[in-house]
């Protein structure tokens, strides 16, 4: 059965990527599998009176199950409300790769959707993304796209380089696609393993700071595409204190490095309306699960440690809403 997100309360990106352009904040976009990392994230969103696009990989669909998710997004919309919060939540598609998951989606519930086609000639990305946005905008729902492929971690540097978003395709994309936010690739990478060690720096603490980001890119697509909302793929800052706490507690996480938190406020402020976060929430959870398990080997009720894994995630969705992406009190 076809459901709307209207009818679960949920909402498009049109409204919340217009006030963040306006007031130089960026929204978050948590992803999320499980109960724990959804009640934490709207815990956090709504304590800190922020607007929050929940996040759905293809892989994390399969994960809760389709059925159960439709009930989840509208669940997290509920307990919002039940907080005494009318914070707009968006249920969105993460790196959707086709039109076929891209309609389920739309079709069960889904407000936004991406349709990730950036690994594709130029004219096979238009065409796809423009098959999206066609079905979509007929619904009322929003889509981002993609141009450039963000690098990975294997890439040589300079295979990174020839990958970065092209300012002269961005107007030309835009127009074809009549896509309502684009995802760009300036330097961010997915994963907690951003940068090889050998191409960062030391700062005074030992801790690795990689290079920055390319601004001047994004500058120059900014002139391109005036008022445009842009996309921060691979923005998790891999939180030190995380990576050291997984360290401690028997985890193995050497020379994990992510994107400093300045060069995110410096984006925040910029045309980049949207900035994705997956990678340091999983840190958090993990590094408070396996403080648990070294101090209390014996532990064997979930609660004991998902719990402080989902208090540890609430304290880092608030830390990014009011220090990072700033959209604390902009609900
Ligand atoms: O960009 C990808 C997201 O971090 C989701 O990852 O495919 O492992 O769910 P996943
Ligand atoms: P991180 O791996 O940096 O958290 O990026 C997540 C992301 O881009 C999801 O689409
Ligand atoms: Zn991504």
């Amino acid at each position: 059965m076809t459901v709307s997100y209207k009818e679960l309360g949920l909402s498009n990106t049109k409204e919340m990527f217009r006030k963040a352009m306006e007031g130089k904040y960026a929204i978050p976009a948590y992803n999320f599998n499980n109960m724990e990392q959804l009640q934490a994230i709207i815990t956090g969103c709504v304590e800190t009176s922020s607007p929050v696009i929940l996040q759905v990989s293809s892989g994390a669909r399969k994960y809760a199950n389709q059925t159960l998710l439709q009930y989840m997004a509208k669940g997290a919309v509920e307990l919002a409300r039940s907080l005494g919060s009318n914070i707009p939540i968006t249920l969105h598609l993460d790196h959707g790769d086709t039109f076929e998951l891209a309609k389920s989606c739309i079709d069960t519930g889904f407000s936004s959707v991406m349709i990730d086609a950036s690994h594709f000639p130029f004219e096979e990305n238009v065409a796809l993304t423009k098959k999206v946005v066609e079905y979509a905008h007929d619904r009322d729902v929003s889509v981002e796209a993609e141009l450039g492929v963000l690098a990975g971690i294997e890439d040589e540097v300079s295979h990174a380089h020839s990958n970065y978003t092209d300012p002269n395709e961005v107007e030309d994309f835009v127009a074809k696609t009549n896509v309502d936010s684009l995802a760009i690739s300036i330097g961010t990478s997915h994963g907690a393993f951003k940068f090889k060690a050998k191409d960062c720096t030391k700062n005074a603490d030992g801790i690795l700071v990689p290079p920055p980001l390319r601004f001047d890119i994004l500058e120059e697509i900014e002139k391109r595409i005036p008022g445009f909302p842009i996309v921060l793929h691979g923005a998790s800052s891999v939180i030190p204190k995380y990576v050291e706490m997984i360290n401690m507690y028997g985890g193995k996480m050497d020379e994990a490095v992510g994107i400093p938190e300045e060069q995110l406020r410096k984006a925040a402020a910029s045309a980049v309306c949207k900035i994705n976060i997956d990678s340091d929430g999983r840190l958090a959870m993990t590094a408070a699960i396996r403080k648990v398990f070294f101090e209390k080997p014996g532990e064997f009720d979930p609660r004991k440690y998902l719990g402080p894994a989902r208090d540890e995630l609430v304290q880092l969705i608030k830390h990014k809403n009011l220090n990072v992406v700033g959209s604390a009190n902009r609900a």
